[in-house]
């Protein structure tokens, strides 16, 4: 395997890959990058800071002051101007308001920046929405994940019940659809499958199955 290899995990939200990511980085032992907890660490600054979350020229300004760190340790932290932000940025409320300070260009431009920056640290495998169409187009490995809607919305319920977060799964279910179509039909880097993507839809599969699959591809690389 290419010792500065870089993995590119797109596709939408409950799809699988965040925890695909994570087991893929730990069994080749590269760093694993969570784009989606950039988005949402200025999604929460933004909440704190009562900034209106269609105020796109104040959030761009916040967004060139705020410092997001990730740390690459198996815990996993996420630090926005050096606050633990790792529990606050999956709430319910975060996960509403992230779509609409996503689609702002400001907000990209600056993230992409930052995620760039994490790539040059060594092999990295990198989860988001534009990985594979914007953040790294020459990734040597390109995956875009899928799975029913029906199973993408049980996996995210299951997710936030076990952190203690009891919502309905419908609520969940129109929560996902409504982000997924912000996510899809913003003007900038939308999400989209890059042409030369690997899709792997992972309805009824298991993680270990995928991760296996992962995990053959990237040996020939
Ligand atoms: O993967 P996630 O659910 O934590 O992502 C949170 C939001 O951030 C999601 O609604 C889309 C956005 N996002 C993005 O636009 N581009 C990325 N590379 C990662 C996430």
């Amino acid at each position: 395997m290419n010792e500065q290899i870089k993995v590119a995990v797109d596709g939408p939200a409950g799809a699988g890959k965040s925890t695909i990511a994570k087991a893929v980085a730990k069994r080749l032992g590269i760093f694993y990058v969570d784009t989606g907890a950039m988005y949402r660490a200025i999604a929460l600054k933004t909440l704190r800071s009562n900034i209106p979350i269609d105020h796109e020229d104040e959030v761009g300004q916040m967004v060139q002051e705020t410092e997001i760190v990730l740390d690459h340790s198996d815990a996993r932290r996420v630090f926005c101007d050096g606050e633990d932000v790792t529990e606050a940025i999956r709430n319910p409320e975060v996960s509403r308001a992230v779509s609409k300070i996503a689609a702002y260009p400001i907000v990209r431009e600056r993230l992409v920046q930052l995620q760039r920056r994490e790539a040059e640290r060594g092999a990295v495998i990198m989860d988001g929405r534009d990985i594979g169409t914007v953040v790294l187009p020459q990734a040597d490995l390109k995956i875009f994940l899928t799975a029913s809607p029906e199973e993408r919305a049980y996996r995210r319920w299951l997710e936030l019940y076990n952190s203690g977060k009891e919502l309905s799964l419908d609520e969940v279910k129109q929560d996902m659809q409504r982000r997924d179509k912000q996510d899809s039909e913003r003007a900038v880097a939308p999400l989209i499958p890059a042409a030369d993507a690997l899709i792997l839809d992972t309805t009824g599969l298991s993680v270990q199955e995928i991760v296996d699959q992962i995990i053959k591809l990237t040996a020939d690389l």
